[in-house]
């Protein structure tokens, strides 16, 4: 098998035409196990979003739209569909777009899963698109920081930021990947590391707080991110933390570049009207069902933030290389 082959393996998201049920890999099991979660209704997806059995920007748009499918295969309420799936985390603008998409569909008379397996599809051409163009700026030899989860695992395939390395690695570019382990979710630990290790990507771990010493050290190239919305500005939202490494990586001259599908742009809003998703305070008060705080204490849990352009190299798109910043 070469090595885009095995890529393919890792596949999130399958829609099984047979008994009408979209299968995703159970996000919240790996890396220990590798486990699926069948939805045979939109609100079984409705629930696989909201509790990150699916995660990361694309993957939840495409998972959305299959939720839209469900709902008419099942001829439930189209209407109450789109406002279950829409309420389950509002931050990334894909859900929206691929939600809008479904029923611009629904009413043209298009059925809702052509549509669904469109989305899918045109991501995975788009997710090979942003690696082949990205690529060139990986130099033979460079070390990439990477947070969060901009992989397969949060797309249709190869990832946004991550599909960047594969390709710099498939094209035979010597290569080493440092993932922030992103608390609390640790998707960086848990599926950035699950994903590049299956492939014989070499990656080391660290804690989120190391990537600045590292980066004094000398032992970062390039830092690489995906995007939940990028703004008319090229203001990015994404995992919270990459605020802070595109700040280090300014200080430090290290070009910051961001990863996404033309799709993440959101050209109607501004910064304060985005909403940044806060999530349980269970998430940061326990670790394996332990709890690391006394009781009473408080928890600030927001799972985005913003960076603003002038923290941002480039931006590398299905189209082109957005340059932002000539220098880092
Ligand atoms: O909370 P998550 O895991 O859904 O957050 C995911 C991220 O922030 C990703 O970096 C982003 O969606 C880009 S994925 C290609």
């Amino acid at each position: 098998m070469d090595k885009e082959e095995i890529n393919k393996e890792i596949k999130p998201i399958i829609w099984d035409d047979d008994n009408n049920q979209l299968i995703l890999i159970d996000q919240r099991a790996l890396p220990n196990e590798l486990k699926y979660f069948p939805c045979n209704t939109y609100e079984d997806v409705a629930f696989a979003i909201r509790d990150m059995v699916v995660r990361g920007a694309p993957a939840i748009g495409i998972s959305a739209a299959y939720g839209m499918a469900l709902a008419e295969i099942k001829n439930e309420d189209i209407e109450r569909a789109y406002n279950t799936l829409k309420n389950t985390r509002p931050t990334a603008i894909n859900l929206f777009w691929t939600l809008n998409r479904c029923m611009n569909a629904y009413n043209n008379n298009k059925p809702i899963i052509d549509e669904a397996k469109l989305i899918h599809m045109e991501d995975i051409e788009i997710c090979k698109k942003i690696g082949k163009i990205g690529e060139k700026i990986i130099e033979d030899g460079d070390t990439i920081l990477t947070h969060c989860n901009a992989g397969a695992l949060a797309t249709s395939s190869y990832g946004t930021a991550l599909s960047v390395i594969r390709f710099a690695y498939y094209n035979g570019k010597n290569i080493r990947v440092i993932a922030d382990e992103t608390r609390p979710r640790l998707q960086g630990a848990k599926l950035t590391a699950f994903e590049l290790n299956y492939e014989g990507i070499p990656v080391k771990i660290i804690t989120d707080n190391t990537a600045g010493f590292l980066m004094k050290k000398g032992l970062v190239d390039k830092v690489i991110v995906g995007a939940d919305r990028i703004l008319k500005d090229y203001t990015v939202f994404n995992k919270i933390g990459t605020y802070s490494l595109a700040i280090l990586a300014k200080y430090h001259n290290i070009p910051f570049y961001v990863a996404a599908p033309l799709s993440t742009f959101d050209f109607k809003n501004s910064l304060n009207d985005i909403e940044i998703e806060e999530r349980d305070e269970k998430e940061v008060l326990f670790i394996d069902g332990s709890r690391i705080a006394p009781e009473g204490v408080g928890v600030y849990n927001y799972a985005f933030d913003s960076t603003p352009p002038e923290l941002i190299t480039g931006i590398i798109t299905e189209k082109e290389i957005i340059t932002i910043n000539k220098k880092p």
